[in-house]
């Protein structure tokens, strides 16, 4: 932003005065006040690049013969392009008497300059010439304002760490992640003594981003110096939280400087994202006085949000682990994968150290920017035996980390990313959440006590803003997940998604059916190793059991009225999948951890659920193919009668079910499919900066 305030400037009859002026901008002289005593006229002549306008205007419109002193006439002087040398403007104002006698004469030795620090305002990639909307944000299509990247991948793959945390820009790759700041500059060789041209940045601002320059000589062509900059200079620091002003150099003549700004930190609760970056041309007092500021451009920067990804953007990577116990379901999942046609990442054991939970330690996302896109991966404060994944196996070149640091008492189940979940796009009461709404499960708003998602987390997800979170109540389920009862599915129809929810209702109706059908006998777990079969009978005669589903299910209820309303959603757009629950009694406890407050806890346990049989709810979702919990529900006609229901309710989506045996392995450690799967998407085609 160009101030287009006028600069005050002094004419003094006794000795010229040097000014430098840059374009677009104007200086403003008061006549009266240096004029000699008992001036009564004055005129003003200039050289051909210098404009003036008088106020209030003359009678005489021609300027020719001496315009008459008036008390409040003052002149305003502008010019129309950038000297080629000092000095080689000139204004001067005449002073006459009473009958237009010579009384004294002012002159001004007038350098011009053009000066824009220039950033990508229009998000188009290319860094266009003094937007004049670049000193300020704006959100939506027609919006403006640049973006800059947490520039938190590595370059290097030995010895890493976020390039944001290196000292120095050690490979010129590195370049492409931070936003090009061009300074322009045109004007005569050198500023005239003792002018300077200032780069500065606030405290405040300094802690989230800095800027590099190019480092090279300004003699060389583009080509040139890259080259040299990787072999030599390298790219000075030119502002960070130790250094908050710097001078920069002025090159002379016509001339372009880049400057490369690194975002250092995303949003969160203390800082709302936005940075802001002045350039200063400093005019000179005398020796010893600090220099005043007679110029300033600024330029704003928006630091761009973690985005998370839906089950309904195209898969391109599904990660799981590899235990000594989870052949079965690794070939399941093997063959799901390659059916389906992605890449399947396998995290062997000497990484996971036997923490299968891959949906838990991470989440995938990516950030975005007019000039460069890459994943970046969440990593959970849970911090299990597969805590090293993220950073060891993911960050890399071209893709990210981040984490949030809790203490490790505030840490529960709830920090399980199994708990973070996004929605499809929506739109509600015509607000539009073009890439969905984040969904976390915490305490019920009512308990006074019970676990929630840790606030580090919680604060870090609500300050990116694009993908506003809905809380829901998890504590209710014994690990606390929201996956755990709800998942979304591409259709063909609606809204471009179904929400598929446990139900407790649902799975009493299939079994009561199946009973007036005359399969009472028909068997739950039949043929299971190590599991007690049970029948159609015997699980709608239990009473406790069918009172712990009617709890169960109003626990759902409550978050399905939650999200019809945060999500816009009518009935239409949910189904319900037959699940039962029981109830147990404590609190999960991560296998191998040791708590000190064992004691505490103990007289705080209470019953939570867990799912009956395997939670067909908690699958993974690749494209138009389900990875779906093998249920082992009861049989009739020699096929399950629970995976006939699922497969029915799926197909008239289009949707295809594979059903994954994760019973001794997953299920019976309270986790399914989804809590030991992980995918990287697609990122979304719409762009976060063109939200309204
Ligand atoms: C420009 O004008 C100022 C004021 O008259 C003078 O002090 C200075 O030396 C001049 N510079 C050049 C390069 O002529
Ligand atoms: C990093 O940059 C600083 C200052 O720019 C320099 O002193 C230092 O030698 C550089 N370190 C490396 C490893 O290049
Ligand atoms: C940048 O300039 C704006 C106005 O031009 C001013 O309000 C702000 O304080 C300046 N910031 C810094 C860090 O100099
Ligand atoms: C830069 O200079 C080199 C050496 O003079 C020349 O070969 C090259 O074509 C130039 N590149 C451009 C883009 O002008
Ligand atoms: C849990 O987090 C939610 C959402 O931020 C908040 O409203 C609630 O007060 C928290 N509950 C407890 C018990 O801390
Ligand atoms: C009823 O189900 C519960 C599981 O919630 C179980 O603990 C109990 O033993 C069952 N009762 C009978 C009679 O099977």
């Amino acid at each position: 932003m160009t101030s287009t305030y006028h600069r005050t400037c002094r004419l003094d009859t006794d000795i010229p005065q040097r000014v430098v002026l840059v374009i677009g901008t104007s200086l403003k002289a008061n006549l009266n006040r240096s004029a000699p005593p008992s001036s009564k006229f004055f005129s003003v002549k200039c050289t051909p690049n210098v404009q003036y306008r008088i106020t209030p205007p003359p009678q005489d419109i021609s300027h020719l013969s001496p315009i008459p002193l008036n008390g409040n006439s003052v002149l305003f002087i502008s010019m129309g392009h950038a000297s080629q040398n000092e000095n080689d403007s000139k204004l001067s104002v005449r002073y006459y008497g009473e009958n237009k006698e010579a009384l004294g004469r002012a002159v001004l030795h007038l350098t011009a300059v053009e000066i824009s620090l220039d950033v990508d305002a229009d998000r188009d990639g290319i860094v266009e010439k003094n937007n004049p909307n670049k000193g300020s944000w704006k959100w939506g299509p027609d919006g403006h304002g640049a973006i800059v990247l947490v520039n938190c991948d590595s370059e290097r793959t030995y010895l890493k760490k976020p390039d944001s945390e290196q000292d120095n820009i050690s490979r010129v790759s590195d370049l492409k992640d931070m936003s090009l700041m061009v300074l322009r500059t045109r004007g005569p060789a050198r500023l005239p003594e003792g002018y300077k041209l200032t780069m500065h940045i606030s405290q405040g601002d300094a802690e989230s981003v800095r800027v590099f320059r190019s480092g090279s000589p300004e003699v060389l062509n583009n080509t040139l110096r890259n080259l040299y900059n990787i072999f030599v200079k390298g790219y000075p620091l030119v502002l960070s939280s130790e250094v908050l002003s710097q001078e920069v150099p002025y090159l002379g003549g016509t001339a372009e400087m880049n400057f490369y700004v690194e975002g250092l930190r995303f949003p969160d609760k203390d800082f709302d994202g936005l940075i802001s970056i002045n350039l200063s041309l400093l005019e000179p007092i005398c020796a010893g006085l600090p220099e005043t500021p007679i110029f300033t451009d600024k330029v704003v920067f928006r630091v761009a949000p973690w985005i998370m990804t839906p089950n309904t953007l195209q898969p391109v990577e599904v990660f799981v682990c590899s235990t000594s116990d989870n052949y079965q379901f690794l070939k399941g999942m093997k063959n799901l994968v390659a059916k389906s046609g992605y890449k399947l990442k396998i995290c062997h054991e000497y990484v996971n150290r036997g923490d299968r939970w891959m949906q838990d330690e991470l989440e995938f996302g990516y950030i975005d920017s007019p000039h460069q896109r890459f994943p970046v991966v969440l990593d959970s404060p849970r911090d299990g035996e597969l805590q090293d994944f993220p950073y060891e196996e993911l960050l890399g070149p071209d893709f990210g980390y981040v984490t949030r640091v809790a203490h490790r008492k505030d840490v529960s189940s709830l920090d399980s990313f199994g708990n973070l979940e996004v929605s499809p796009p929506v739109i509600v009461d015509g607000k539009k959440f073009p890439l969905g709404r984040i969904i976390i499960g915490v305490a019920f708003p009512t308990a006074t006590k019970g676990r929630n998602m840790t606030k580090v987390v919680q604060d870090f997800l609500w300050a990116q803003k694009v993908q506003e979170p809905i809380a829901l109540f998890s504590d209710w389920l014994l690990v606390g997940h929201v996956d755990e009862f709800m998942t979304f599915v591409p259709a063909p129809d609606r809204k471009g998604f179904r929400l598929l929810l446990a139900s407790p209702d649902a799975g009493y109706k299939l079994f009561r059916g199946l009973q007036n059908n005359g399969h009472g006998q028909a068997k739950l777990f039949d043929g299971l190793k190590d599991e007690e079969p049970l029948t159609v009978d015997e699980i709608l005669n239990n009473k406790s059991l069918q009172a712990e589903n009617n709890y169960v299910q109003s626990c759902i209820d409550w978050n399905r009225d939650v999200l019809k309303r945060e999500l816009g959603l009518d009935d239409d757009d949910i189904i319900d999948l037959p699940i039962l629950f029981k109830l147990v009694r404590g609190e999960q406890k991560e296998q191998d951890e040791e708590d000190e407050d064992e004691d505490e806890e103990e007289e705080e346990q209470e019953y939570r659920a867990v799912a009956y049989y395997p939670d067909m709810v908690n699958m993974i979702v690749l494209g138009k193919n389900l990875g779906i919990p093998k249920p082992f529900g009861p049989k009739v006609n020699g096929r399950c009668a629970l995976e006939a229901e699922m497969c029915s309710l799926m197909e008239g989506l289009g949707l295809s079910c594979t059903f994954i045996d994760d019973f001794a392995s997953y299920h019976k450690l309270l986790g399914e499919v989804h809590c030991g799967s992980n995918v990287r998407r697609e990122p979304f085609e719409f762009k976060w900066w063109n939200l309204e």
